[in-house]
């Protein structure tokens, strides 16, 4: 497999991984029930994405990284809870930016249906984020 591919699917894994675990702490964190479930949704999308892209890059015959980034520590330092989730959906941006970037290099068709439905499921999770901070459920 190209290494500027496989460099790339482990710098997205990395994150993704450290998403989920950042997802898994806020989800401790939330104030209502409601925010918990929307948190959990997310994370198991972050877990879910980190998973496939595992997959597809073994399946490219890569070696698959299974770090995890250092978004994590990043988050426990922002300030405040809301804070952190500004922070995510920001790191979550980055992600979609990074598929957006890469994807005119990727060959592979199925990784590259792949990659675009994981920024467009990027783009739903950051907008649900959004809203639930203008309701004020955070
Ligand atoms: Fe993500």
């Amino acid at each position: 497999m190209d290494a500027q591919l496989e460099g790339f699917l482990n710098q997205l894994g990395d994150a993704e991984r450290a998403g989920g675990r950042v997802l898994h702490e806020l989800t401790e964190q939330a104030a209502s029930l409601e925010l918990q479930e929307m948190l959990r949704k997310v994370g198991h999308d972050e877990g879910y994405y980190a998973g496939e892209i595992a997959a597809h890059t073994r399946r490219l015959g890569g070696n698959a990284s299974n770090k995890t980034g250092d978004f994590v520590e990043k988050v426990r330092a922002a300030g405040d809870f809301r804070a952190k989730l500004e922070l995510l959906n920001r790191g979550q941006r980055w992600v979609i930016r990074k598929i957006e970037e890469n994807l005119a290099a990727v060959n592979d068709d199925h990784l590259k249906a792949f990659l675009v439905v994981m920024a467009k499921g990027h783009h739903m999770n950051i907008g649900a984020l959004e809203q639930a901070l203008k309701d004020g459920l955070a």
